[in-house]
């Protein structure tokens, strides 16, 4: 229900003061302090995403001219469209069939399969979805590469993965240095400053924005007469420090996408702005209709109020889902701009306290930190829905090889990064449908050379155990995990009594761990019944046996397809488990937030949440 008061009094606002951050006074006290953080008002954050990701890695791969129309095929469907493909009107949507009649010269990829018998995935000729598993391997493998080359051109920009082919880099720092060593004058507060360090700093420079990137308009006006190409300095603007930090940003996002593009072959888009909220935003700033790709997007705080205004809210990430459905419902509304009219006291009445978080994503406010996620508690799931059941428990030999490739591949893959990775345990599940998901785990043998073999005895033995007793089976997908990884200093001496200190510190952890020689002996039956419910929720979301929260996937793709939402889903159980185990670690005194990165749904059985909880349980 509408409140009329406050609506109204929302309405009576203008539209600086919606938005009365964009300009704030920068002082010397903060051009010299270092750690602000998210506070910090010269603040620059990039994301950067790969273009038609996987097709790029095919492309690289078979060393083609960047202007060859190539798609990458998963079985009949399409999961990568380059831009010269996107030409042709082929779209992720298509057939492979009718791809090609879009365009005959089309190269068509088929992604890399498993089979069995094979170390490693390959380019096979006939691959079958019942005998063959899709690798994303290669595509994992390029995304390091740029992540890589990411970090050696900014060695002190703090970089966080934020998908296979997109990462946030807070470029703060390198903007800050770089301002320091341009602009000198500011690194002394002047003797005559009214305030001393808390006075504002001297006017910036014109700033020439000419190589830089596209600057996303700061009125409609001005997008009509840019016409998407820079104009250098709008008359009546006038620049800020921030923008010059900006622009500094700029600078050096073109450097590390050059380096990307002269390296590696692949092609970015980039935004930048004053938060990863807008960043994420303005990367795709034009895309994905349009041919324009390898460029970067800049938003300064004064364009904030012209380019979310008019944006249908729930295209925003976070505002898509049941939280946007029930904002739209509400208010009956459908534009950002829409929303402002809403006070924070009846968005909070309805919503709740942390209603606050909406406010002011809406208002482009965003305080969320770029981290590099550590590695620990990380882990790793090959999984294989089977067009094919599998009704005969013989069978399962060859999946759980098959598996068990994959995995020996990853490991091997990370352990290049950091090599004393290793995986505590392995968990296999199996389902039935969509109804039950039965699953074994047992502790991960220390071994420096984790071979498929290896793996794939381990894995046998919790099939093994879980198809004991078991008279009939019908299973439709099998899933084989390391979780628990982690980065040992030296040698299996040192791994053993760091286990030990750490199980005697911490008896009542609930996922057991053995020190005897054969690990694999202490295998531990959990069963993880999926109640029955509707076809469409159980496959996007499970109820956490623990907590008894409804965890969901944040970010369900319609193009995805059921091998691709169950395998994310079955990932989103396993951090699920292992935020439970982390949390378990740390000690109830200091609970650990989730540390998915999609916003998870939670809803509790008991106490029931309140206000945006029901959408949320994550800020
Ligand atoms: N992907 C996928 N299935 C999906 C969505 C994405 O397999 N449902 C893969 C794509 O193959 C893609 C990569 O994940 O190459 C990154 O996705 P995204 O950035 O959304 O698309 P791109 O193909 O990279 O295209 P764009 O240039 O628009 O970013
Ligand atoms: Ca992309
Ligand atoms: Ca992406």
């Amino acid at each position: 229900m509408n409140s009329p008061s406050k609506s109204a009094k929302g309405k009576g606002k203008t539209m600086s003061q919606d938005y009365d951050d964009l300009r704030p006074i920068i002082t010397y006290r903060h051009i010299l302090s270092q750690n602000l953080g998210v506070r910090d008002p010269l603040r620059v954050i990039a994301l950067c995403d790969s273009d038609a990701f996987y097709a790029a890695c095919e492309r690289v791969r078979l060393a083609l001219d960047p202007t060859v129309p190539i798609v990458v095929q998963q079985w009949e469907s399409l999961i990568a469209v380059s831009y010269p493909a996107r030409k042709y009107g082929i779209s992720r949507m298509d057939k492979i069939k009718d791809a090609k009649k879009k365009c005959p010269n089309l190269v068509a990829v088929h992604v890399a399969t498993y089979k069995e018998g094979e170390k490693e995935p390959g380019y096979w000729d006939n691959v079958d979805t019942r005998t063959h598993k899709v690798s994303l391997d290669l595509y994992r493998r390029e995304s390091s590469k740029i992540i890589n080359v990411f970090k050696q051109t900014l060695p002190n920009g703090e970089i966080e993965k934020a998908s296979i082919d997109e990462a946030f880099i807070d470029l703060t720092r390198p903007v800050r240095e770089k301002l320091l060593e341009r602009y000198p004058h500011l690194a002394t507060v002047p003797e005559d400053a009214p305030d001393g360090a808390d006075s504002p700093l001297p006017p910036p420079p014109l700033i020439n924005w000419d190589q830089l990137g596209v600057l996303i308009p700061l009125t409609p006006q001005d997008e009509v007469s840019a016409q998407d190409e820079l104009s250098n300095v709008e008359s009546g603007y006038s620049t800020t420090w921030h923008d010059v930090a900006l622009s500094i940003g700029a600078e050096l996002m073109a450097q590390v996408r050059e380096e990307v593009s002269k390296q590696l072959g692949y092609t970015t888009s980039a935004g930048i702005a004053r938060n990863k909220f807008l960043a994420k935003l303005c990367a795709s700033y034009k895309k994905p209709n349009s041919q324009v790709i390898d460029r970067q997007s800049i938003l300064r705080n004064d364009a904030i109020p012209y380019y979310l205004r008019p944006m249908p809210f729930q295209k925003i990430r976070f505002l898509g889902g049941k939280l946007g459905d029930a904002l739209a419902k509400e208010y009956d509304v459908l534009i950002v701009g829409d929303l402002l009219t809403i006070s924070l006291d009846e968005m909070q009445h309805k919503f709740g306290e942390n209603a606050l978080w909406v406010y002011e994503l809406l208002r482009g406010i965003d305080r969320n930190e770029v981290k590099e996620k550590s590695t620990l508690f990380k882990s790793m799931l090959a999984s294989k829905n089977l067009p094919k059941p599998i009704t005969d428990p013989a069978d399962g030999q060859h999946w759980i090889r098959v598996l068990a490739a994959e995995l020996a591949l990853r490991l091997k893959d990370a352990r290049e990064e950091v090599p004393t990775l290793w995986p505590k345990t392995i968990v296999l599940h199996a389902r039935k449908g969509y109804e039950t998901s039965r699953s074994k785990q047992a502790a991960f043998p220390f071994t420096k050379n984790v071979t498929v073999d290896v793996i794939a005895l381990a894995g046998n033995k919790l099939w093994k155990e879980l198809m004991k007793d078991v008279t009939s089976i019908n299973i439709t997908s099998v899933q084989l995990a390391f979780t628990g990884i982690e980065a040992a200093e030296t040698g299996q001496q040192m791994i053993h009594g760091f286990f030990k200190t750490r199980d005697a510190q911490h008896p009542p952890l609930k996922r057991p761990r053995s020190n005897s020689d054969d690990p694999l002996d202490k295998g531990v039956e959990s069963e993880t019944p999926n109640p029955p419910e509707r076809q469409e929720l159980s496959l996007t979301s499970f109820v956490c046996e623990r907590c008894h929260s409804r965890i969901a996937l944040g970010d369900v793709r319609a193009e995805w397809n059921e091998e691709q939402r169950a395998s994310a889903l079955a990932m989103l159980r396993q951090e699920h488990e292992d935020f439970h185990f982390a949390q378990d670690l740390a000690g109830a005194s200091h609970p650990i937030k989730p540390r998915s990165s999609k916003p998870v749904s939670t809803r509790s059985r008991e106490p029931e949440p309140k206000g945006i909880t029901k959408f949320f349980s994550k800020k």
